[in-house]
């Protein structure tokens, strides 16, 4: 059986700087808190909690917390629950990555310029509720073309385009388009992030060439389902697991099996399937 676990899989360097540091924490002790889950991996939040780590899933429980540190996870937060952080005189790691930190510099930039900011992304996810907390002014979400199509300036102001960090090259490329075509003056910053594009391409170029493919990563990972979806398009034989207990599949008439992770994904479950697969088949 031949075996190609992909090189970009398992945490991104946002995501590891974010878990890392919620280790150091715990190696300091004290009443450690993360504001959300630190990823999306139920085996890793488990393991956290069984070491004592608190969630805080909103602003108002983040009021009931009086003491011990809070660790902000790599999507960021808003503004709001940044400033509350500080005036609770709670102490705070802040593990949001530096790819995100940089939009919301951005964006406070460009708003307070005068410039009108649209935000490329799921209105709900918590990066894109972090970064339009940093506008100073009017903004817009698009999360499609439909909206893209639907959006309209009052004004004849600049408008500054963001990217939520995780969102797909070629649609946002095809959405800016729209804005350009419709001629609205557009400043694009570019702030996708490279580490989703290099595991997707990877993940797509493995699931072409095997027999199988195995994406592992959470449940609620939006970024494991859409590397499912590219490897599913490229190879019927792909199946999305959790941990190795889910794995089911049959191997009798595969010689060779591509795996790859989502970004929440911890190392240890990775080398846990690629070993199985390995030593069974
Ligand atoms: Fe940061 Fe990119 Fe990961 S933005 S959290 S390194 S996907």
């Amino acid at each position: 059986m031949e075996v190609t676990v992909a090189k970009n899989s398992g945490f991104c360097f946002g995501v590891k700087r974010a878990v890392d540091s919620v280790y150091e924490q715990i190696e300091k002790g004290g009443d450690i808190y993360t504001y959300g889950p630190i990823i999306h991996n139920e085996q890793v939040v488990a393991e956290l909690e069984e070491k004592g780590v608190g969630i805080i899933n909103s602003a108002k429980e983040l009021q009931n917390i009086n003491s011990g540190t809070v660790i902000i996870r790599s999507h960021g937060v808003s503004r709001e629950v940044y400033e509350m952080i500080q005036t609770r005189g709670l102490e705070m790691i802040d593990a949001t990555c530096p790819f995100v930190k940089k939009i919301h510099d951005i964006v406070a930039k460009e708003s307070r310029a005068g410039r009108h900011i649209i935000v490329i992304g799921s209105r709900r996810h918590p990066e894109v509720e972090g970064i339009v907390s940093y506008i100073e002014g009017d903004h817009t979400v698009i999360e499609n073309e439909e909206e893209a199509n639907a959006f309209t300036m009052p004004d004849n102001r600049e408008i500054c385009v963001v990217s939520q960090t995780t969102f797909n090259r070629n649609k946002f490329q095809e959405l800016v388009e729209i804005f350009k075509k419709r001629g609205y003056h557009v400043i694009v910053a570019n702030t996708i992030c490279n580490a989703t594009e290099e595991r997707q391409t990877e993940a797509k170029r493995i699931a072409s060439c095997v027999d199988a493919m195995i994406v592992i990563g959470g449940a609620g990972s939006s970024n494991t389902q859409k590397l499912f979806e590219i490897c599913r398009r490229e190879c019927e034989n792909t199946q999305y697991i959790q941990t190795l207990d889910d794995l089911v599949l049959n191997f009798k008439s595969i010689k060779s099996v591509g795996i790859t992770a989502g970004a929440s994904t911890p190392k240890k479950i990775i080398q846990e399937v690629q070993s199985y697969v390995r030593a069974n088949f």
